[in-house]
């Protein structure tokens, strides 16, 4: 039974590797240099730094069109997000829509195979996780819903409090399903990334593959896969599928990258910031626009330009302040082992930015830290240079670029409780 369903596995992925090959074309030149109108901004904390250049990553044909869409000109700067304004709390907001999720996913792979059911909810069983991808999604549902309901417009004179950000309640159910297809995509991706990594601890408490075992591990994120993808066909919205797919693509693809990363793409910046979108800025992208496909809104519009965008940039920031605290916090605060990507051979911001100004970093970089006194010497380099400061500016550009893509919709509860996620994300320290 498992080496057939493993077989099916291996042809499954043979198919989609076919599959890929005929219908995503090699990104070209014109595509980075699209994407780079969007970080062109940024301006790296120490000028002249080559890593400037590199804050461009792959679009897709779709982002493109994304790409050449202007954000709203009636608001310039819609706020700082180092002082968010009043408003609810993003998690409390949403809080209560999501208060089920965990039963949910439980019934969803709910299957006669104990384990495999045990495996696959694990991490929903646990009280701890903020539900960070689903609550992005329910808050850009409400925030774009602003836009449709009533009269309410960018730039008008009404409170924040009284625009109604409720979409309607089967519309909302719908991005609300959404919500919990992101989060179990993501799960699955993490019980697999364990394996891959030989992770022992994830969130807290053991790794699936730990619990189990490898095969159970990766049955169990298979599993997680395959109930979301037929709750994301249930959704009935053929972009939504689509969208959702990329994401898929992009996870697998991310993975992929760093697999078998050379030498020398380890030591750029743009490709760590190519492989940060596909693995973890495409997934909350392509989530925050499926959710305003599903609120009925159209693939081009401002409204659903906007909610890709702001995932796009939230979801960067939110893992460059990964890579940053994976420095600075303790294993305890981080719920897995601390310092763990020098450890895992992987250079992120802070050590590309330190490699700017130690360039003895970039035989480190290119050997993964491997020769011994590697990972002591590379954290010393680290703390003498600015790569920690550098790269939590990195993060805040993002986080701002984020909130920015907002001012296209209306102020709204929804709409603020976005603004302090983006704070949010830059401020945590866990
Ligand atoms: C964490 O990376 C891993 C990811 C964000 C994505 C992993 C994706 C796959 C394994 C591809 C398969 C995808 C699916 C949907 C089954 P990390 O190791 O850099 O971070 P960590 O410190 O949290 O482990
Ligand atoms: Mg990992």
């Amino acid at each position: 039974m498992v080496s057939s369903l493993l077989s099916f596995l291996a042809l499954s992925t043979t198919f989609l590797t076919f599959s890929r090959a005929l219908s995503v074309r090699p990104v070209d030149d014109d595509d980075l240099s699209a994407l780079l109108e969007a970080s062109e901004g940024f301006v790296a904390p120490q000028a002249a730094s080559p890593a400037r250049s590199s804050h461009r990553l792959a679009l897709r044909p779709r982002e493109r069109v994304l790409a050449a869409q202007p954000v709203n000109a009636k608001v310039e700067s819609l706020v700082d997000v180092n002082s968010p304004p009043s408003g609810p709390d993003p998690f409390d907001y949403v809080g209560d829509d999501l208060l089920s999720l965990a039963d949910q996913v439980r019934e969803v792979v709910d299957t006669d195979h104990p384990v495999l059911k045990m495996a696959a909810s694990h991490f929903f069983s646990l009280k701890s996780g903020k539900k960070f991808r689903p609550t992005i999604v329910m808050l850009i549902s409400r925030a774009a819903a602003a836009a449709a309901n009533s009269g309410a417009d960018v730039g008008d004179s009404v409170s924040y409090k009284d625009v109604d950000d409720m979409p309607s309640a089967d519309v909302y159910d719908k991005q609300r399903r959404l919500g919990q297809i992101t989060e179990m995509i993501h799960t699955a991706s993490l019980i697999h990334d364990d394996v891959l990594d030989d992770a022992e601890t994830r969130r807290g408490g053991d790794s699936v593959h730990k619990l189990y075992s490898n095969k159970v591990a990766v049955l169990a994120g298979d599993f997680l896969l395959a109930r979301a993808s037929v709750l994301l066909a249930q959704l009935g919205n053929v972009e939504v599928v689509e969208t959702m797919a990329n994401a898929l693509d992009s996870l697998v693809t991310g993975e992929v990258m760093q697999a078998k990363a050379e030498p020398d793409d380890l030591t750029t910046f743009d490709w760590y910031m190519k492989k940060t979108y596909m693995k973890t800025a495409s997934l909350i992208a392509c989530s925050t626009r499926s959710a305003a496909l599903l609120g009925g809104f159209a693939s081009t519009s401002e409204e659903t330009v906007a909610a890709e965008k702001y995932g796009y940039h939230l979801g960067l920031a939110f893992q460059i302040v990964d890579d940053l605290l994976d420095f600075t916090q303790s294993a305890d605060l981080l719920g897995k082992p601390a310092c763990s990507d020098l450890n895992n051979g992987q250079a992120t911001a802070p050590i590309l930015f330190a490699a700017e100004e130690y360039p003895e970093l970039n035989a480190m970089i290119r050997r993964k830290f491997k020769q011994p006194g590697d990972v002591d010497r590379a954290r010393k380099l680290l703390e003498r240079s600015k790569g920690l400061e550098r790269t939590k500016s990195l993060a805040r550009w993002h986080a701002q670029q984020a909130v920015e893509w907002l001012s296209v919709l209306p102020d709204s509860p929804a709409r603020r409780a976005l603004v302090k996620l983006g704070n949010r994300v830059i401020v945590r320290t866990s």
